[in-house]
């Protein structure tokens, strides 16, 4: 028999099993995390809505009318709520290589396709001008650190110029990456495309988590 802090007894086998789960990674805090428990309660498809909210909340980047491309939408949360906020006059236009089965809207159109192969000059005549692009473009995690900053690197690049040859004069670009040794030279090449760029980190990023959200705010023409 063993005591735990709270006072109450506990057996060996219980123990061993929350010792199991913590090697696993399914610690107390990835079972109760506040976000994910929110998002669930508030009927959002993603815990990462909150991280596109704050950001949204501090630039007011989306407003009613908007047209925008959110680049890697599965499964819709950042799509979900654009789309509440952009109302029936606006469009959110979602690309990923997995179809939101969850999500479906009137002002939302999906495109299912590697951002990769797309031409950005094919990609801006097919959908016009967006008053906004938002990219949570993330690799398949592997582990291998470098592996992955180098992959959410190039989707970054990608998602970049997707953005500047969609984009209308002064709208805005966010983009995720994973922090690396790159990340000087993309924040820089935004600069010269916008008036100002800004590094954040929402308070929903995992505190584990080595991603940074990049703000190119006003396209410069
Ligand atoms: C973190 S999730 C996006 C979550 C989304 N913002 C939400 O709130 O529901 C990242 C997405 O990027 C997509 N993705 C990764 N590489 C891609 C690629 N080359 N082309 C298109 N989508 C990609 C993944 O399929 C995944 O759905």
């Amino acid at each position: 028999m063993v005591f735990l802090s709270s006072g109450k007894a506990t057996t060996q086998s219980t123990l061993s099993v929350a010792r199991t789960r913590a090697r696993q990674g399914m610690t107390r805090g990835k079972w109760q995390d506040h976000y994910a428990r929110r998002a669930r309660d508030e009927k959002w498809l993603a815990r990462s809505v909150y991280k596109l909210e704050e950001i949204d909340r501090r630039y007011k980047l989306i407003r009613e009318g908007h047209l925008l491309l959110d680049l890697g939408c599965y499964p819709g949360s950042w799509s979900q709520y654009s789309s509440r906020k952009i109302g029936s006059r606006g469009e959110v236009l979602g690309i990923d290589l997995k179809k939101p089965d969850r999500f479906s809207a009137p002002n939302f159109r999906f495109l299912k396709a590697d951002v990769l192969d797309l031409d950005p000059a094919w990609l801006a005549n097919e959908i016009g001008r967006r008053d906004v692009v938002l990219s949570d473009l993330a690799p398949q995690t592997s582990g291998i650190h470098v592996t992955d900053t180098s992959r959410s690197m190039g989707l970054a690049k990608c998602a970049l110029e997707l953005a500047v040859a969609v984009l209308k004069k002064r709208g805005h670009f966010l983009c995720k990456v994973f922090e690396g040794e790159d990340i000087k030279e993309l924040r820089g090449e935004m600069a010269r495309r916008f008036a100002a760029v800004r590094t954040l980190r929402p308070a929903a990023v995992r505190r584990t988590s080595r991603e940074v959200y990049l703000l190119g705010l006003s396209l410069i023409d």
